[in-house]
């Protein structure tokens, strides 16, 4: 007999999950970069592009298949066609091989947030950051770092405890609790930033839009990429999370909130961080432009310098911009292990408990490979295959999957309608079968021909391929094994199932 479904305890806990999920790393550390590096203010066309034509209508899509099928990934697939379950495990694999890394990144911000009493990492950030906090050293290495190691199994444990719950009991908790704080975080960092001597500087910086950018593809990739990562779409987390909802709540409302809530979220931050690096580059003599970087270096180089500069309350800053970036990653980083314990618990029929020890276990020995002296490239190249290839690859495949092969786009529009305040309207099915997937076929072509002439970030070609497509290729084919086993439970249609009284 199979176990009942977990459940959220209303609709506004289903909410609060969604954007604690959407909200993450994405939001505070990578949105303010990629604006800036992708022309800027121009670069809200393409990204609001990407956020109207295929971001909430792949959103949508996750949570139609989630809530009509009553299923994770694999099981959501499995009933709208036999021939894709494998598609199911495959996002669900890759969100599990994510964690392994994102908790890492955690782990960085849990020390600095304790590095930030006092200031601990001193004068010169860059070496502290590189040389003392990770020992960096290059591909081939893998020394394990004490100093990250703790901090992550400090989280990770955490992780487990909340796991073992039951989805309302755990993850709805966690979300309700931590996204409020979040929230009140990031008007105190906004306010900071936007308040220092040299804020303005930042924002025009950030904002003064290079229209020549809408003509290189790049930009739009990177638009798209964005916009995936941000909203949690692509790796069957939405998937997993709509199908805990009760059967009668809305989905076009509750897809439409948590959009704009992640987006939001994601403007303020940027607005906050680019005040703030204008105010460092006004201390320190030089253009905006010459304190701007990247993710990783933006938040654990730059930003521990700005706190240094900070006129008062230095440490108070630092707890509460590291705070925020671990709270923002623990209810993240739930929702990339949720969809593989999901489907297990599918497919096998075992305890929540007994599943939740084997993702949890394997996951965070999976971190200790990033918690090495050579971590920060196993990481880096990791992430860059599966956001950049994986996830629209992922996403490409789901269009196929509902639009063209069962074409069963026309029922899972009927059931969003069905349920929601909100009706969507042809818009919708044109998005995503054909807008969509036609964009991210002709990106993720251009992509690969780029990077086939320039490897990405200067890294040697057998790494990249090895790890990267390594990486995609056997959750592949672990995706394919698995299709290939028995269902332990029920995989007729999730309505039928239900009359049955299971
Ligand atoms: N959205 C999260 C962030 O912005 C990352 C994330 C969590 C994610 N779950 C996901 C990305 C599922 C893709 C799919 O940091």
């Amino acid at each position: 007999m199979a176990q009942a479904r977990d459940q959220w305890t209303t609709r506004t806990g289903f909410i609060l999950a969604a954007v604690g999920s959407a909200i993450g790393l994405g939001n505070i550390w990578r949105y303010p970069y990629v604006v800036y590096d992708n022309g800027g203010g121009a670069f809200l066309l393409p990204y609001f592009f990407a956020l109207l034509t295929a971001g909430i209508p792949i959103l949508l899509l996750e949570y139609s298949l989630g809530h009509k099928y009553r299923g994770s990934g694999p099981l959501s697939f499995r009933r709208l066609s036999k021939k894709w379950e494998w598609l199911g495990w495959w996002q669900s694999l890759i969100a599990f091989l994510i964690s392994g890394y994102y908790m890492v990144i955690l782990g960085w911000a849990l020390s600095y947030t304790y590095y930030s009493f006092g200031t601990q990492w001193g004068s010169e950030t860059q070496t502290f950051f590189l040389e003392k906090y990770l020992g960096a050293a290059d591909f081939g290495s893998f020394t394990p770092q004490l100093k990250v190691l703790i901090p992550v199994v400090l989280l990770w444990a955490f992780v487990y405890y909340v796991m073992r719950q039951q989805a309302h009991r755990g993850i709805e908790k966690l979300a309700r609790i931590l996204m409020p704080l979040l929230v009140i975080m990031l008007v105190i960092i906004t306010i900071r930033g936007v308040t220092l001597p040299g804020a303005a500087e930042g924002l025009n910086t950030l904002f003064t839009p290079d229209f020549t950018a809408l003509a290189d593809p790049q930009v739009w990739v990177a638009a798209y990429g964005q916009v995936f990562f941000s909203l949690s779409v692509g790796f069957a987390t939405m998937i997993t999370y709509a199908s805990y909802l009760n059967k009668k709540e809305d989905l076009a409302n509750s897809g439409l909130v948590a959009a704009f809530a992640n987006s939001g979220f994601e403007f303020m931050a940027a607005i906050g961080i680019f005040g703030a690096l204008g105010f460092l580059a006004a201390q320190s003599g030089v253009g905006v432009d010459e304190v701007v970087n990247q993710g990783v270096i933006l938040a654990f180089v730059i930003f521990p310098q700005i706190i240094n500069e900070l006129p008062f309350l230095n440490s108070f800053f630092g707890v509460t911009f590291f705070g925020a970036l671990v709270f923002a990653g623990l209810t993240s980083i739930v929702s990339l292990l949720e969809p593989a314990i999901s489907a297990i618990r599918d497919k096998t029929g075992a305890a929540r408990t007994t599943v939740v020890n084997w993702i949890v276990g394997l996951a965070a020995l999976m971190s200790v490979l990033y918690a090495t002296d050579g971590g920060l490239n196993y990481l880096d190249t990791i992430d860059h295959y599966l956001n950049s290839y994986g996830l629209l690859i992922a996403a490409t495949l789901m269009a196929v999957a509902t639009a063209w092969t069962t074409r069963k786009v026309g029922e899972l529009q009927s059931h969003i309608n069905q349920v929601s305040d909100v009706h969507i309207g042809k818009w919708w099915v044109i998005c995503v079968s054909v807008v969509t997937p036609v964009m991210l076929i002709i990106m993720t072509g251009l992509n690969i021909r780029t990077e086939w002439l320039v490897p990405y970030s200067g890294y040697p070609m057998p790494w990249l391929i090895g790890m990267g497509w390594g990486a995609l290729v056997a959750v592949l084919i672990a995706a394919v094994i698995l299709q290939s086993k028995e269902w332990k439970v029920n995989t007729g249609q999730a309505e039928q199932q239900e009359k049955e009284g299971a």
